[in-house]
């Protein structure tokens, strides 16, 4: 009715085009409608799981939710809906507990190795796996491994239990230029960990499954340089990741082509080493003590016999701890590349498990 107040050639112009506008703003608003629907979907199941055994996860949600005000960030087992979280973020979770989120899109380790994830979850193919690499890591790593060779050349270990006694008693020491040191493991922190020990003036050896090549360090690869590394080495750095291939590499076998008394700083895994032929080593005085920061029970059983052992020292993992502050960065610009479609950062392949 209302067209007829419209002039003539208006109305003839609106009798023409109107169907067409129609049509065009009913498609339009179909397109919009399914935007807004899909936008919202996108959000709603885009939350932040974090699933974490022997570290508190509080540090961690306080910080992601301030820095990302808008995303839901929970805690397990406290999840409302297991369907809605696409990002995991992950230390030593309960086995298998990945399988109970559908949707599950990035498994994100918030420490450098991700052999907790990968023997204890079942990843479906297309899930992408992250980790952190920070150079608080590596250098937190180095501080830690100068401090346990320094301890060990100049030998205050043995002024400790001597003083338990009163005993004043001099005992020869090694300098560093006099000190080769063999570094397994030469990835992120690995490298850094032995270029800077040769900056040092340490003579360092480097091994890796593949050929590397580092400043201020000599590197080998395969079984050959293996051996190559072991018959000159008075100091064993282990900065191996944790794989099928590198467990037990700890053993009397290994460990026996070491320089007399040498001594074994394990930062790697506990899986790495044989216990007991470490504690045998000990015995039959091939090796002069150790430093171990990591074991195959965490914590260290009540009852183990490295608690007590006057060769060996224990620290509780605490090597390179990582930093909430810059490691969360890492973790946000995880979740925006998913969100946005792009590649994220420090993608661990999950066949080769490094
Ligand atoms: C510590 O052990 C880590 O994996 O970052």
């Amino acid at each position: 009715m209302f067209l007829m107040w419209f002039k003539r050639n208006e109305y003839i112009t609106l009798v023409l085009y109107e169907p067409y506008m129609l049509l065009i703003f009913l498609y339009g608003s179909k397109k919009i409608l399914n935007f807004m629907k899909r936008t919202k979907i996108k959000q709603a199941c885009m939350s932040i799981a974090i699933c974490f055994n022997n570290k508190d996860p509080k540090p961690w949600a306080e910080t992601l939710r301030k820095k990302l005000p808008d995303v839901e960030v929970e805690i397990y087992p406290d999840i409302k809906d297991y369907e809605t979280t696409t990002f995991a973020l992950c230390w030593k979770a309960d086995r298998d507990l990945l399988t109970r989120f559908p949707n599950l899109k990035v498994v994100q380790s918030v420490g450098a190795s991700v052999d907790h994830i990968l023997n204890y979850q079942t990843l479906s193919e297309d899930i992408i796996l992250s980790r952190i690499v920070d150079d608080n890591l590596s250098a937190d790593m180095f501080e830690f491994v100068l401090a346990g060779i320094m301890s060990h050349i100049k030998r205050f270990d043995n002024y400790g239990l001597y003083a338990k006694d009163q005993q004043w008693q001099p005992i020869p020491y090694k300098s560093i230029k006099d000190v080769t040191i063999g570094v397994l493991g030469l990835g992120k922190i690995g490298s850094y960990v032995a270029s800077n020990l040769g900056a040092l003036g340490f003579t360092v050896k480097g091994w890796s499954r593949t050929p590397k090549e580092i400043e201020n360090t000599t590197c080998y690869f395969g079984e050959a340089g293996l051996r190559d590394v072991l018959q000159s080495t008075d100091i064993l750095i282990n900065i191996l990741p944790y794989t099928k291939q590198t467990e037990d590499i700890l053993n009397a076998k290994n460990l026996k082509q070491l320089n007399p008394e040498a001594y074994l700083i394990n930062v790697g895994r506990g899986e790495h080493l044989v216990e007991n032929d470490l504690l045998d080593l000990l015995e039959s005085k091939y090796l002069f003590g150790a430093l171990l920061d990591v074991f195959r029970t965490e914590p260290l059983p009540m009852d183990h016999p490295f608690w007590q052992h006057e060769k060996i020292k224990t620290t509780p993992h605490i090597a390179a701890i990582t930093n909430v502050d810059s490691a969360s960065e890492i973790v946000i610009s995880n979740y925006r590349n998913l969100q946005e479609g792009k590649k994220l950062l420090n993608v661990v392949s999950i066949a080769d498990g490094y």
